[in-house]
């Protein structure tokens, strides 16, 4: 099992405000749909809450401390560590966010790879992308795009390798 990170990140690393995304690029959701379909994600409470419902055609796991929180179609881990527990078998699992579970996840061995969408421009938020040390990540992929009539932003698709 690996865990790969997939984030939206804004140049000051500024992933949402207010418990919602702060823009719309469907360049990037077209891809977190293509890379994750028929894969497993975990994601924090919040970040579940934001999107309000689990996603087709995806295993979703939740973090939460709530002993009693219940969501509709999703499984429900206490920490990261029953988080991880339940998706062992899983062979790629995707770490949707938010902000507080990329910190506590990015340090950890199983995280192997970042998907990282850079969409260049400052946005005013309250959770963050957490810094990417190049000295633990490679950046081994990046592609770049320019706006279009349907992404108002510069962006990139980059991907991260964990050092050995
Ligand atoms: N741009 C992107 O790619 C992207 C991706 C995902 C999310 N976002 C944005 O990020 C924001 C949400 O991020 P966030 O940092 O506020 O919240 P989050 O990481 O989504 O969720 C935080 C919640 O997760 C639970 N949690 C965290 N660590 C835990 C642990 N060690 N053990 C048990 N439960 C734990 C807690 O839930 P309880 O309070 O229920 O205990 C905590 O309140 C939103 O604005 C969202 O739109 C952006």
């Amino acid at each position: 099992m690996k865990l790969i990170l997939i984030a939206a990140v804004a140049n000051n690393n500024v992933i949402g405000g207010d418990n919602k995304l702060l823009w719309h690029l469907p360049a990037d959701l077209k891809r977190f749909k293509k890379l994750t379909m028929g894969h497993t994600l975990i994601m924090g409470r919040k970040t579940f809450e934001s999107i309000g419902k689990a996603l087709p055609g995806r295993r979703t796991v939740i973090i939460t401390r709530q002993s009693d929180y219940k969501a509709k179609g999703c499984e429900i881990a206490s920490d990261i560590k029953e988080a991880i527990c339940k998706v062992r078998e899983d062979s790629d699992v995707f770490v949707a966010g938010g902000g507080e579970i990329y910190r506590q996840v990015m340090g950890l061995h199983y995280a192997r790879r970042i998907f990282l969408t850079r969409v260049y421009a400052n946005f005013e938020g309250d959770s963050f992308f957490p810094n990417i040390d190049p000295e633990k990540w490679e950046l081994v992929e990046r592609e770049e795009f320019q706006p279009d009539e349907k992404n108002p932003y510069p962006f990139a698709f980059l991907t991260y390798k964990r050092r050995k």
